[in-house]
């Protein structure tokens, strides 16, 4: 119980072990995930932030620029609509000074407003002439104007057209060319795959800083959109950033992440297996407290059992020696008191007195932990010694008992008084049963069996019930009025201490038999 017990209890140890190896392990892999989803997500964030902190200053910077647009269209158209003749020269000064400073004014254009007449281009800061369909666009959006300063999308820009003087009786038509990349330019360092796109108020598309970029929307990381506060050119500004989720995962930040993290799964691991471990030693030192309890409880309770045992066995000694005794007063009361009987009778009480000794002494060894006194011996010369002890006090009952011995050695390894003790208990059995039976006949016989030395008690006694048959060798079964009923049950254990077995049966006319088998010891 006590073996089953501790090995269930290291299995039930290594299997916590386990479990909880498991466990950590799982909810390090679950933290690790929803770390490393968490950081991807923050690093994205951060991307989309950083683009909306640039883009505003972009707008911003645009916005400014737009608004600057106005007053020089207004400078210019006051220059040429202010005599009747177009002061050229001053227009031209002008212009240059404004292109200096404002390179993403790339060009102006000054040209006459007359329906009537043929267009004419009265000035161009351009090399190669403008298209006469483009001029024409340019004075219908011009006249068209109302006053309003007009947006045309041309190129990588727009043209921003206002008559002059700005009312219906309007001469002239002035135009600035924006150049939609400078009016973009930045030292922002906006992020790799970064896209501006500059649009009209009525969508048509002005600029688009990277044509190169495929536009899908799943790759569409970061976006900003914004009108320029230009109350003139409320354009359309886009400014996109490019790129595929996976990379923002940051796989530094999750690999050193996964190293300390399982480094601190490990301490974990490695601090509740201590924890065990000392939970594990406190429970040993229990079990083995209880062993110890148990252990003396059943020692105890052995001891009962041996006390038992020997006054069951003292008890043929004891009566044998009374017996003797008995016989010797009678002799001696007798007239034919003779020395040989005397000293028969002596030597019967010392042999008895010596097997009571032996009996003692075997409790003794057991308490004491001896070693058992095992040795080699021959089952025959047990047979006879058991026949020649109770011979003597079958004389006067009326009981034969006959002994029928193989010629074969039958050599035996054990503790030859148990062995005796075994014998001797079935023949006194046979006896008891064959109290008030007349013509009582025990028969000791023995025989050899293959490699099994057998000896078996017979009688024809009145023979046991058929329903007592299974309880015959549990401790204290008995049939007899003062019967301890432990003789069965020691010869058992006994006989099962040295590999034997034991067989009780009814015989088929009368009587028990006891067939009781050891295995041979090989040699004598
Ligand atoms: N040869 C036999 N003939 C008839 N009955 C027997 C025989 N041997 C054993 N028994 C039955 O088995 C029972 C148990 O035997 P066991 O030797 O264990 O105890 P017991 O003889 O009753 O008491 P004791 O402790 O004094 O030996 C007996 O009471 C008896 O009923
Ligand atoms: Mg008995």
């Amino acid at each position: 119980l006590i073996c089953t017990t501790v090995n269930e209890y290291a299995l039930r140890i290594s299997l916590l072990k386990k479990k909880y190896a498991i466990r950590i392990f799982f909810s390090w892999a679950i933290i690790a995930s929803i770390f490393s989803v968490l950081i991807t997500h923050r690093e994205h964030f951060n991307q989309e932030e950083e683009l909306t902190r640039k883009a505003t200053i972009l707008h911003r910077m645009a916005s400014q620029k737009a608004d600057q647009h106005d007053a020089h269209l207004s400078a210019l158209s006051v220059i040429a609509s202010s005599s009747d003749v177009p002061q050229i020269q001053m227009f031209e000064n002008l212009s240059e000074t404004i292109r200096k400073f404002y390179t993403h004014v790339k060009h102006v254009e000054l040209f006459t407003l007359d329906v009537d007449e043929k267009p004419t281009l009265l000035f161009t800061t351009r090399q190669q002439p403008l298209s006469s369909v483009l001029i024409s666009k340019m004075i219908s959006f011009a006249l068209s104007s109302n006053g309003k300063i007009q947006i045309l999308p041309y190129e990588q820009g727009y043209f921003l057209l206002k008559r002059s003087p700005n009312n219906d009786d309007a001469r002239y038509g002035v135009a600035l060319f924006i150049d939609a990349e400078g009016l973009l330019e930045n030292g922002l360092n906006f992020a790799a795959e970064t896209r501006y796109l500059l649009s009209s108020p009525n969508g048509i598309p002005i600029f688009n800083s990277s044509p190169n970029i495929v536009a899908t929307p799943d790759r569409i990381a970061a976006k900003y959109t914004a009108t320029l506060s230009s109350r003139s050119q409320p354009l359309r500004l886009e400014v996109t950033q490019h790129g595929s989720w996976t990379e923002y995962i940051p796989l530094n930040n999750i690999l050193l992440f996964a190293i300390f993290s399982s480094l601190g799964a490990f301490f974990i691991y490695a601090f509740l297996m201590q924890k065990f471990k000392i939970r594990q030693a406190e429970e040993r030192a229990i079990l083995r407290e209880n062993e110890a309890r148990i252990a003396k409880a059943s020692r105890i309770n052995g001891l009962g059992e041996m006390a038992s045992g020997l006054a069951h066995e003292m008890t043929q000694p004891l009566t044998a020696i009374l017996s003797q005794s008995q016989a010797g007063v009678r002799v001696i009361q007798s007239s034919d008191a003779n020395a040989n009987i005397i000293e028969e009778i002596f030597f019967n009480i010392s042999k008895q007195a010596k097997r009571g000794g032996e009996l003692t002494k075997r409790f003794r060894d057991w308490t004491t932990h001896a070693e058992e006194n095992r040795e080699t011996f021959n089952l025959n010369s047990v047979a006879t010694g058991i026949h020649d002890l109770i011979q003597t006090d079958l004389k006067e009952r009326d009981i034969f008992i006959k002994l029928d011995l193989t010629h074969d050695e039958l050599p035996i390894y054990a503790d030859q008084i148990s062995i005796e003790q075994v014998i001797f208990n079935l023949t006194r059995n046979s006896i008891e049963a064959l109290d008030g039976v007349k013509h009582g006949l025990i028969e000791i016989a023995t025989k050899l069996e293959g490699n099994f030395a057998i000896i078996t008690v017979q009688d024809n006694g009145h023979g046991i019930a058929e329903e007592d048959m299974i309880k015959l060798y549990q401790p204290f079964f008995s049939t007899k009025k003062n019967g301890m009923g432990l003789g069965l049950s020691l010869c058992e254990s006994i006989i099962q201490r040295y590999n034997g077995q034991i067989e009780i049966i009814n015989n088929e006319k009368q009587g028990v038999s006891a067939c009781v088998t050891f295995p041979l010891k090989k040699t004598l």
